[in-house]
């Protein structure tokens, strides 16, 4: 048995950033074309009127600020309202693959490896551009790497639920290491036109390079250990699927065929679980809330990282215990923890302990006990 480590984490950040000033302003102009073209309807009582969004309140309800995308010219045209990605042909890379690519190539160099010492791929998303070939074979071919590569989806636990398959594969031997790699084109799958969600999240790419403690070139966190856990809810749930268009009323504009959420009911009913998860993996592992230095958490709402944080350490955070990156990036799905892990680990020392955390649609709760070594 080997004992397993993150050597390297990378992140690749889009460059165009959407505000809230401007995602108000085009949901505002969007719900007021809406309303004039149904006048009629809505006059009559048959129809709703869309509302006004506002910039105060996304903030009071969630802390996000901004977010970056990958096209914020479609997002931001009233007449489109989501992002314009051109279709690309089969010789080219896939944006995914693209996206992974960079934040892969970071996450090699800061390990100090370079792809011919990688085992294999896990691409680990929320969504996937294609049934198949695996994105992550594709990402594989692009490196030049031996070995195996294979797409997963737990929604925003993608990444720890990667991390972990990961980790066990390092730990049993059948391999020697991993790259998992977290591709979130979040802007495909939100629903732009909905004033409840429109304000939630952001793309980005995350990777982490999995490897056997003693073969890490330099400071890594060793995997002390991970947790995984699944409840059945349909309480975020997207129905776009293959069998969408074999359906007699499969029409490409359902609602049900983009994000849904009822987002009170996640808070109240995912609040629990996760902080029962993380107090059961450290009580498992003998951690007490005076020895995690860090909690890198999934980035979907302020005030439900608060509410974790105070929970699992029994009072309040201290500024950079839990660092949130939700203001800058907004919910980027299972990227989420691992941008703040990415971050903001550096500064730690040798022997200090911290946990990844992931959550959402599944449910799903993911968790990754680290130890900082040299
Ligand atoms: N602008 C202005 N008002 C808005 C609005 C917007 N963009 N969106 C909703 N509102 C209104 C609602 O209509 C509601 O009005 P009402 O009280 O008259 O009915 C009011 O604001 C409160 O809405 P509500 O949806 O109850 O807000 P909330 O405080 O629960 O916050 C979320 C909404 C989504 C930010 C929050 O529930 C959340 O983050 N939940 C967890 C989400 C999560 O983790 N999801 C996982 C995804 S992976």
């Amino acid at each position: 048995m080997y004992t397993p480590a993150i050597t390297g984490s990378g992140v690749f950040t889009p460059d165009q950033v959407i505000t809230n000033a401007e995602l108000v302003e085009a949901f505002n102009a969007y719900a007021d074309r809406y309303n004039a073209e149904n006048a009629d309807e809505i006059a009559a009582g048959t129809l709703a009127a869309k509302e006004h969004s506002s910039e105060e309140f996304i903030v009071k309800a969630s802390g996000i600020e901004q977010r970056y995308v990958i096209d914020k010219s479609g997002v931001l045209d009233p007449a489109v309202m989501h992002p314009l990605l051109r279709q690309r042909s089969d010789d080219e890379p896939s944006l995914m693959a693209e996206m992974a690519l960079k934040a892969a190539r970071i996450a090699l160099e800061q390990a100090g490896r370079t792809a011919a010492d990688v085992d294999a791929v896990i691409c680990a998303a929320s969504n996937l551009e294609r049934a198949y070939p695996a994105v992550a074979i594709e990402i594989q071919d692009l490196l030049e790497i031996d070995g195996f590569a294979f797409d997963m989806n737990v929604a925003c636990s993608s990444a720890t639920f990667g991390i972990q398959a990961a980790a066990d594969m390092v730990r049993s031997g059948s391999i020697r290491s991993a790259l998992v790699v977290n591709p979130e084109i979040c802007s495909a799958h939100l629903e732009w036109r909905d004033r409840d969600c429109h304000f939630i999240f952001g793309d980005v790419a995350t990777a982490t390079l999995i490897e056997r403690t003693e073969d890490a070139e330099g400071a890594h966190f060793e995997i002390r250990s991970t947790r995984c856990a699944t409840q059945y809810s349909n309480n975020i749930r997207n129905n776009n699927g293959f069998l969408r268009r074999s359906r007699p009323d499969g029409l490409a504009d359902r609602r049900d065929m983009q994000f849904m959420q009822n987002g009170r009911k996640v808070f109240k009913e995912v609040l629990p679980l996760v902080a029962d998860h993380i107090g059961n993996h450290m009580a498992e592992e003998g951690v007490e809330a005076g020895d995690l230095k860090r909690l890198w958490l999934h980035q979907a709402n302020k005030s439900m990282n608060d509410f974790i944080g105070r929970k699992v350490l029994g009072r309040a955070p201290e500024p950079g215990e839990q660092p949130n990156i939700l203001q800058d990036y907004a919910n980027t799905s299972s990227a989420g923890s691992i941008i703040a892990f990415s971050k903001y680990s550096d500064d730690l020392e040798p022997g200090d302990v911290g946990l990844i955390c992931s959550f959402g649609a599944g449910y799903s709760v993911g968790s990754v006990l680290v130890e900082r070594r040299d």
